[in-house]
């Protein structure tokens, strides 16, 4: 699957490039603040809902008795309720399965379906097949138990046959419907989104990857639409069907695939394509947004990218086929089913004047990690859940190699570092973390597979193979990855196949790595967290350790990062330093150094070399590698050290890195001194074209956009009344919007801040107009912007009405809502207020509830320090942008700090424990850990930082 919401960008976006004379040589990163996910996944033995017994469909696995060769599936989706008001779907399916071990007992999945008919079964070999005795359906474990009178023959096959109808419901999983309207008329989609565990909620079929088999597929639908699914259509007539007139749009027979992977659409979109050698390249979206032409960028791009991977991977796309289709209702960013890639709108369509060239990129991104998919995860597919980090952190570290090629002047795998090296590092710094890999038996329940949809398996999944594929070279590791896929195409394998084959690519290549890959990885991979290296420069001592974001916590899995090591030769500090330096960029970014007062880095400050030192280090330390020296001072040890590098390094260049989850109880405090830094770059650009021209780079023009919203967030009096009068303008003409494509998530945030009920109600008129879904995502974050409580809570109620706030934006409504200050308590009490009947509406299993948790309560140290460090009433509390600028002060009622929040998400967590809290569970129990790691660190800290703040040297 392509990654949720969770990364999105749209959120917030702080990062600052300065520069005093000269702006010419910047290279900026752009730097993202991503509403973080985090996980774990223990299992507890004591489980209520473990199976009560030893009877196989108290199993949540099937047994291994049978083998699906291959189905004959007919599905006639209704795109008009029922005189009832129902949206339903009928089907018929057979499927032929191979005996492996004698059984009186068929078990099959089947989830929410209703039998119409009978099923039957017949003998293929010549035998008649066994009696039907009796058929059962197990709600809990979704499966469909048929006994037998007598027993199915090994190695025989049989034919089980049929008949069902289901709901095709708007709850966004197995075959479910989507609405939305074109010119006032309200249209219905027939889709799916079957991973992980939703093909059953469609057709009976042994849901799980490693049971693949071929699929006949056939669609009945209304004449007037389009019926898609993964393979090519070979025949289509209309017929009648029940006195119905109907298309029957038959499909060539699958490759040997997965469940999961399956899609079927009916709808009445269009499509734009492109042939390239033989290979049919095609996207479908809503017809107005085909019209506009905001299918044209994925259609130039997806040529080029499944190029790259066919090199890449030195095997052919395995399919004739490759259509990719825009939903309005889609709950992750994208699915990589064989051939019919799904989507959420904005992560396909691309409008030239209206989206961003962050939107363009997350476009780019997310379409060449659906392709990559095509072979690694759909050619050969892991065979359980456990390894699904693989799956996702390969496709994730692939996407930039991919996105690198269609768009070669962006930099962009430079991104992986901020997008998943530093996101990962914020979660696997918590004691409450997991290891990537996790044992086969621990994952079983559909909730616990929705659970290994998270940050570790995409973000440190990527990370990992990205060092792999450094230090083994990216020709050994192409190499062991072509075998790989080679030999395990239309199979299943476990990780360790994979290292196999690098293994033996090492050992072909004549170098000798020091241990074998699979101990190397072991280390990454099957304990968690990362280490922190510390080097002592006076006396040239490495040592080593687990790093956790609050030291005095005991992670439950013990780790063995810790050592010592003799001794680095290095005595100069200036060369130790360029040397190691080098060497973590290059080979491990996920080691990481300490800066005490007795470090070189630090002495050179006090010394003052340090801007000299530090500008010759630039030119040997890659712009990546910066950013990381900054991230890393924040987060470590002694905190007045990172804020002396960062003013000097803003005679150059400052970066301020994005893991703000580890840094987010500074973020209040470098508002003030931020928005000092940034005045002279607004300034800059409104001299320089006074904001009209698009700068040609893509991280030039990430500077321009941040330079606008940091100034607008810390206040700066220009840049408001910039965007005011923007905003003015396009209200005083709604037909004409004036402002930059680039710029309007800052601007319509900006403006919604300062303004009141008129401007946000303009807004949201403009966001039920909308017809391009990115312009939609920006007015709808924008909109969580306001500053007036009412405005706020009226919003989050609009969250409960799927007729104002799609289902799938619900979560990150709110999650953005809780980002403003002024929101975070009223979504907190939102959240708790309504718990159940969210958790209802969304399921324990729905994959975007840990982040629903961790938005919410991602700001509670931020608010402790505000009061902090405004020296405020201990019994009030008092929200506001910064507090030097008066004006911006919102006084607000409640008492709320840190430890009584703590003690709320105590209540909360014991208040719903009947309820429970799905995938959401452990973080909870995150939250509680990060929140006590904040207080001690403000506690810790606070001192010092304001010392700073109050005189910056
Ligand atoms: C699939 O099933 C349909 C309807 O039962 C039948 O007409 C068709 O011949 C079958 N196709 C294959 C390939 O078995
Ligand atoms: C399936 O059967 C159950 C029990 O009879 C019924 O409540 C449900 O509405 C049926 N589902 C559909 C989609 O008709
Ligand atoms: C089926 O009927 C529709 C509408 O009447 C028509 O447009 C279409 O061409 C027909 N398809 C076939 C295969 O006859
Ligand atoms: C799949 O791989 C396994 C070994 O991992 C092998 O035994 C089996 O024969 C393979 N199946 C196919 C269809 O290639
Ligand atoms: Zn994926």
């Amino acid at each position: 699957m392509g990654k949720g919401f969770y990364i999105s960008k749209t959120v917030g976006i702080v990062g600052i490039v300065l520069a005093a004379g000269a702006l010419a040589t910047i290279t900026a990163l752009p730097v993202v603040y991503s509403q973080e996910k985090s996980k774990n996944n223990e299992v507890k033995s004591t489980d209520p809902t473990m199976a009560p017994s030893n009877e196989p469909w108290d199993q949540w696995r099937l047994p291994q008795t049978l083998s699906p060769k291959i189905y004959n599936i007919t599905l006639w989706p209704r795109l008009q309720p029922d005189p009832t008001g129902l949206y339903i779907f009928t089907g018929l399916s057979s499927v032929v399965f191979r005996c492996v071990e004698k059984t009186n007992l068929i078990l099959i999945h089947s989830n929410k379906l209703n039998m119409t008919k009978h099923p039957t079964l017949i003998g293929l070999g010549g035998k008649p097949a066994p009696t039907i005795e009796s058929i059962v359906m197990h709600t809990k474990t979704q499966y469909m138990a048929i006994h037998l009178k007598e027993e199915l023959t090994a190695g025989e096959s049989y034919e089980l046959y049929t008949e069902f109808l289901g709901e095709l419901s708007d709850d966004l999983g197995g075959f479910y419907r989507s609405e939305y309207y074109e010119n006032g008329i309200k249209k219905v989609v027939a889709t799916t989104q079957m991973q992980a565990t939703d093909a059953r909620k469609a057709f009976p079929c042994f849901d799980e990857p490693a049971m693949k088999a071929v699929f006949h597929i056939t669609l009945n639908h209304d004449p007037a639409t389009v019926a898609l699914s993964n393979g090519v259509v070979i025949d289509e007539v209309n017929i009648t069907v029940d006195d119905t007139l109907v298309t029957r749009t038959t499909f060539a027979p699958t490759e040997v695939m997965s469940t999961y992977l399956l899609a079927f659409i009916v709808s009445d979109f269009i499509f734009i394509e492109q042939d390239i050698e033989n290979l049919q390249i095609r996207i479908f979206a809503r017809q107005e947004a085909i019209n506009a032409g905001q299918g044209e960028y994925a259609l130039s791009v997806t040529g080029p990218i499944l190029k790259f991977f066919e090199k890449y991977y030195n095997v052919p796309y395995p399919l004739p086929k490759s259509d990719q289709i825009a939903l309005p209702d889609f709950n992750a960013g994208a699915m990589e089913n064989w051939g019919l890639i799904t989507y959420r709108e904005t992560a396909l369509l691309y409008d030239e004047e209206i989206s961003s060239n962050e939107n363009k990129e997350r476009i780019i991104t997310v379409i060449s990690h659906e392709l990559a998919h095509q072979w690694f995860g759909n050619l050969v597919t892991v065979r359980w859940w456990n390894d699904l980090w693989l799956n996702e952190g390969f496709a994730t570290y692939v996407e930039y190699l991919g996105a690198d090629e269609a768009e070669p002047d962006w930099n962009i795998k430079d991104l992986i570092v901020l997008n998943d090296v530093h996101k990962v590092f914020a979660i696997d710094a918590l004691a409450s973390s997991h290891p990537l890999s996790s044992k086969e038996e621990e994952i079983q329940r559909p909730e616990q597979i929705t659970e290994m949809f998270d940050t570790i398996s995409y973000s440190k999944g990527a990370s990992v193979l990205r060092m792999l594929s450094t230090f083994l070279t990216e020709k050994v590791f192409t190499q062991g990855l072509q075998t790989y896929l080679d030999h395990f195409k239309f199979n299943n394998t476990v990780y360790t196949d994979l290292w196999e084959h690098l293994q033996k690519a090492v050992d072909s290549s004549g170098t000798t790595l020091p241990k074998t890959v699979q101990e190397i990885m072991g280390r990454w991979i099957l304990q968690m967290g990362f280490p922190v290296v510390t080097i002592n420069t006076a006396t040239g001592q490495i040592t080593q350790e687990h790093f956790l974001l609050d030291p005095e916590t005991e992670p439950d899995r013990p780790s063995e990062f810790k050592y010592v090591k003799k001794y680095f030769e290095e005595k100069n500090p200036k060369n130790f330093i360029t040397k190691y330096l080098l060497l973590i960029s290059i080979k491990a970014q996920f080691t990481r150094y300490e800066t005490e007062d007795t470090t070189g880095l630090t002495m050179m400050m006090k010394t003052g070399n340090a801007y000299l030192m530090f500008s010759r280090l630039q030119d040997s330390i890659p712009v990546i590698n910066r950013a990381q020296i900054i991230d890393d001072a924040f987060n470590l040890a002694n905190f007045q050290s990172p804020l002396k590098w960062s003013t000097c390094l803003c005679l150059e260049y400052f970066i301020m890195s994005t893991q703000l989850s580890l840094n987010y109880h500074i973020i209040s405090y470098l508002q003030t001194y931020v928005g000092n830094q940034v005045k002279n770059l607004f300034d800059y650009f409104t001299r320089l074209t006074n904001w009209e021209d698009v700068p040609p780079g893509h991280t030039d023009q990430y500077n321009q956009v941040n330079a606008l919203t940091v100034a607008c967030s810390t206040g700066l009096e220009a840049c408001m009344t910039l965007v005011k009068t923007w905003f003015q303008q396009w209200m005083e003409n709604p037909n004409v919007n004036p402002i930059k494509a680039n710029l309007r998530s800052a601007v319509y945030c900006s403006a919604i801040a300062a303004g009141g009920e008129k401007e946000w109600n303009f807004a949201w008129e403009m966001f039920e107009k909308a017809t391009v879904a990115s312009e939609k995502d920006k007015l709808r974050a924008a909109m969580a912007c306001a500053t007036e409580p009412w405005l706020l809570n009226r919003y989050l109620k609009y969250t409960l009405d799927p007729e104002k706030i799609r289902k799938q934006d619900a979560t990150s409504t709110i999650i953005s809502i809780a980002s403003n200050v002024v929101g975070q308590p009223l979504a907190w009490d939102f959240v708790r207020a309504n718990w159940e009947y969210i958790f209802n509406q969304y399921g324990g299993g729905s994959f975007s509830f840990s982040n629903l948790i961790n938005g919410v309560t991602n700001r509670f140290s931020t608010e402790f320090e505000l009061q902090q460090v405004c020296d405020l009433p201990q019994d009030c509390f008092i929200y506001f942008f910064d507090c030097h600028l008066v004006q911006q002060k919102l006084i607000f009622e409640c008492l709320i700090y840190v430890p009584v929040l703590k003690t709320q998400l105590i209540q909360f967590r014991d208040d719903y424990a009947h309820i429970g809290f799905g995938s959401g569970t452990l973080a909870i129990q995150q939250s509680i850990e990060r929140t006590t790691a904040n207080i001690k660190w403000v506690e810790k800290n606070q001192k010092a930082v304001l010392e700073w703040f109050k005189n910056p040297s």
